[in-house]
């Protein structure tokens, strides 16, 4: 199975399907491209509420989309990535596999209207007996856009890809994808990408003492991995790494408080933090993104079973703080507080981490947004939001304030693994804060990291969220 593949090539007369992309207004702009019968057909419909219609020329068809005005760039954007997703209904109806854009338009919106049509052709096959069946392939966009350079589009494509393999990944079901298959999946991105990746096994987290991610693992039957990323580029533009880290929990039972039947499918989405990371190494490797970045992912699945971590249970974590364990289905923190103490060791510049961490931050927002809070600097946090309304991976902030902490408070350890109950992204926010010395942001990403239905390019199931928005990030840090 083949993804569709962006790629940057001079307009010419080639029997491709065409797509003409046209500001509302201003259709004039395709006299002497389209047939003159073509061209009048068009400038009868104009003025109407029609935005799409096709001619079928002997050589292909020739599709035309008219996009609305918006003085807001970042919603013309957005805008221009859901017309590309309405293409590419039209395009499955005819079974069309190739288009050439052409545009009459800007090229940062002709760009994301690539993003959309592409980022909406994805398809999780392999597990069908005939995939090929079931396979609605768009194989090639070709985009003739003279503003848009060759290596715009590369990088697009490269993108896409990326989030492609992140949205893999979390598709992968638990009966295939353990914490070692993680493991291997990160060591494989790294060898196709080319960053670093270095595997910590069991008998490593057990002489380090990692103890949060090894309670979590205690019942599980495959030993849990803490995987380190790294990618280095000759010419970065930080001094000090810029860490992420990535919840890969592979698949949460709740543990002994065990989770409600309804539902329990979603959770083999549990390590999608982790697959934004590695998707983030993947496209900033390909992209020579020029910045230094440590990935780091503690792995392994939440599970029952007679070794099983039990609610009342005090752990000793990484750190050396203690943790009474109120409930075993707050395990992301356990593991996350680990990778974060971890983390201290490269003195970084900042860490982000991402984690599908609480069934409060999906009651809060929906699958709309990534609720996030932190201690990096305020320039930090407006930038990350800026970056989330350019790719439409928007942001809304928590609170961490000191009081939310207080709830933290155990009578036999140094805290508690849960809160009340009331503000449980926070408390679980104030939670990892703890075993923080660093500028540092968590991104609760539970939401919009698993769809149970496809909302336009943001596919069923895994969505990859994360990707593009930590790369638009980066590029700009
Ligand atoms: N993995 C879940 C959070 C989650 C919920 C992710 C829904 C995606 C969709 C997490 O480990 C969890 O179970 N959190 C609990 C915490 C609670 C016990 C304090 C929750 O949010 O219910
Ligand atoms: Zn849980
Ligand atoms: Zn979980």
């Amino acid at each position: 199975m083949k993804r569709v593949q962006l790629a940057a090539v001079e307009a010419d007369e080639s029997d491709d399907n065409l797509v003409l992309l046209v500001e509302k207004g201003k259709t004039d702009l395709l006299h002497g491209v389209l047939q003159p019968a073509e061209f009048d057909f068009l400038q009868q419909i104009a003025g109407r509420e029609i935005n799409t219609c096709f001619f079928p020329r002997p050589t292909g068809t020739v599709f035309i989309r008219i996009l609305k005005a918006d003085k807001d760039p970042m919603a013309a954007l957005e805008a221009a990535r859901l017309a590309g997703t309405e293409l590419l209904r039209e395009l499955r109806n005819y079974k069309i596999e190739s288009v050439q854009i052409r545009s009459f338009t800007e090229t940062p919106r002709v760009l994301a209207f690539a993003e959309g049509l592409a980022l909406a052709s994805y398809q999780f096959l392999k597990y069908y007996t005939q995939p090929e069946k079931k396979e609605k392939a768009l194989r090639w966009i070709r985009i003739a856009q003279p503003g848009a350079t060759l290596e715009e589009v590369q990088e697009l494509d490269q993108l896409v890809e990326a989030v492609f393999l992140a949205r893999n990944l979390v598709n992968e079901p638990h009966s295939h994808f353990t914490a070692l298959d993680l493991a291997a999946a990160a060591q494989q991105a790294g060898a196709e990408y080319g960053f670093e990746v270095e595997v910590l096994g069991k008998e490593k987290l057990e002489s380090l003492k990692m103890g949060g991610l090894l309670a979590i693992n205690k019942a599980s039957t495959v030993p849990p991995q803490f995987c380190i990323l790294e990618w280095k580029p000759a010419e970065a533009h930080n001094k000090k790494p810029v860490v992420l880290v990535g919840k890969g929990v592979v698949y949460d039972t709740g543990g002994l408080s065990l989770k409600p039947t309804d539902g329990m499918d979603y959770m083999k989405c549990d390590m999608a933090g982790a697959a934004t990371v590695i998707g983030l190494f993947a496209a900033a490797a390909r992209n020579q993104l020029p910045v230094h970045l440590i990935g780091l992912i503690p792995a392994t699945d939440n599970k029952i079973g007679e070794n099983a971590l039990s609610p009342g249970d005090v752990i000793r974590m990484y750190s050396g703080k203690s943790v009474e364990v109120i409930n075993t289905d707050a395990e992301g923190r356990i593991i996350l507080a680990d990778a974060l103490h971890y983390a201290k060791k490269y003195k970084p510049e900042l860490v982000i981490d991402f984690a599908t961490l609480t069934g409060a931050a999906v009651r809060a927002v929906g699958t709309q947004a990534i609720c996030y809070m932190g201690t990096a600097a305020e320039k930090t946090k407006k930038q990350l939001e800026k970056s989330g309304w350019e790719t439409y991976e928007r942001l809304i902030e928590m609170p961490l304030w000191k009081e939310y902490g207080d709830e933290l408070k155990s009578n036999i350890a140094d805290l508690k693994n849960v809160g009340s109950g009331n503000a449980g992204m926070i408390t679980a926010g104030k939670f990892l804060e703890h075993f923080t010395d660093y500028p540092w942001l968590h991104l609760d990403i539970a939401g919009p990291a698993y769809l149970r239905a496809a909302n336009a390019y943001r596919t069923k199931d895994g969505t990859g969220v994360g990707v593009r928005l930590m790369y638009r990030f980066l590029k700009q840090y």
